[in-house]
């Protein structure tokens, strides 16, 4: 079994230390794990965000496990040197074009959430959101109008087999759950979310066990503050799953909290081939200090267990380590606590 461990930029090697201390507590045998540089850090030191080496690295791997890329001194950057590339790049180059985000309420941080608690107290639901199309991949340039205007360009697009595979992935996920899906679009202007939802549609017919909403994106934010307990699984393109995403991530409490799970078709000896992250970035405001809440990074290290090395028993041990730990009151500054990444780590390694 082999993990490419990618760190990354800014908190990235900071989280990515505790993941790995938990993974060494679960001393699983034949494991081996390979390091290589990517984002801003690798651009730094070999002139690329995703050196061959690195992707070479992730392909001979069964899975990597990703900490975060960004770094405010590569933003003047061409765009294809920018690190936010090497995440892109990996997700295209591995067909990683489902990502799993899920947002469950902790017990015990009901009160930390941004919602009410008797809101946030029901709040369970998995995020599929498509990885490898959409605006993200179109076309795009800053370009000159032949009036000498700038224009800014990006092409949205979805082709029907994009959308059809991670419909698929959605009803599967719901048909192990409550059962229920919600396909969020914006179909009442975009003809992408259009063909999207007819997609979804002629899907439908092969879950007749599912019940399948639509909602659109405006309203679907809203909804996921009123009564984020309405939803079990939702299912969106790419831009607006990136949003949604992070906005769940504070009705549970905080960003430092959502883990995913970006997988494709590739199967391994033990598993589905998967990339493994935070939802969340680098943060370059904290980085440095230790004060990251690695726990989303250990709770994408359990989906790993889970999906690529297939260790269920082992990936719930973390997340119940996670939970108890939460339970017991060991909380980041992100939380409203005092405890520091490593004290954090430490917390839920003791707990396995
Ligand atoms: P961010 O997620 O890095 O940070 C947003 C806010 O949340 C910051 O205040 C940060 O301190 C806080 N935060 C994030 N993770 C935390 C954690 N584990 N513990 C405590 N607090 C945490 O988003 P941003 O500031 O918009 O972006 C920073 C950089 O990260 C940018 O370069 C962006 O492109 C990149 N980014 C990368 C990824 C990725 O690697 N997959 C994801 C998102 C953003
Ligand atoms: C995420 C990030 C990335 C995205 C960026 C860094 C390219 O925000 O993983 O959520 O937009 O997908
Ligand atoms: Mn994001």
């Amino acid at each position: 079994m082999k993990i490419a461990c990618l760190a990354g930029d800014g908190i990235g090697p900071e989280i990515m230390a505790e993941a790995l201390k938990v993974l060494d507590v679960l001393a699983i045998e034949g494991l081996e794990l390979g390091h290589a540089d990517v984002g801003g850090t690798a651009y730094h030191k070999h002139g690329h965000p995703l050196p061959p080496e690195t992707l070479a690295l992730c392909q001979a791997s069964d899975a990597v496990l990703f900490g975060a890329v960004g770094d405010p001194t590569c933003d003047a950057l061409e765009r294809h040197l920018r690190p936010e590339q090497a995440i892109l790049g990996l997700r295209q180059a591995l067909t990683l074009f489902a990502n799993l985000r899920p947002a469950t309420m902790f017990a015990g941080l009901e009160d930390l959430s941004a919602l009410r608690p008797e809101v946030a107290r029901q709040i369970d639901l998995l995020i599929v959101r498509e990885l490898n199309g959409d605006v993200y991949f179109g076309e795009k340039a800053i370009r000159t109008l032949p009036d000498g205007r700038r224009q800014g360009y990006d092409f949205m697009s979805y082709a029907e087999d994009e959308v059809r595979r991670i419909a698929h992935v959605a009803f599967r996920a719901a048909q192990g759950r409550k059962k229920t899906l919600c396909s969020v679009d914006k179909a009442n202007v975009l003809e992408t979310s259009q063909l999207w939802r007819d997609v979804v549609i002629e899907v439908s017919a092969e879950y007749p066990d599912v019940a399948l909403s639509h909602m659109y994106v405006d309203n679907a934010a809203m909804q996921l503050v009123r009564n984020p307990g309405q939803f079990d699984v939702v299912v969106t393109g790419n831009l607006f799953g990136d949003i949604l995403s992070d906005q769940a991530s504070m009705c549970v409490g905080s960003i430092g909290l959502l883990a995913s799970a970006s997988l494709g078709e590739k199967q391994t000896q033990y598993g589905t081939l998967g990339l493994y992250e935070p939802i969340h970035g680098s943060a370059p405001d904290i980085a440095g200090q230790g004060k990251a809440n690695p726990m989303a990074m250990i709770l994408s290290l359990a989906m790993l267990l889970r999906h690529s090395l297939g260790l269920e028993a082992q990936a719930a041990r973390v997340e119940a380590a996670v939970a108890q730990a939460l339970a017991d009151g060991i909380k980041g500054a992100d939380l409203g606590g005092s405890h520091g990444t490593a004290a954090i780590g430490d917390a839920v390694a003791s707990r396995l």
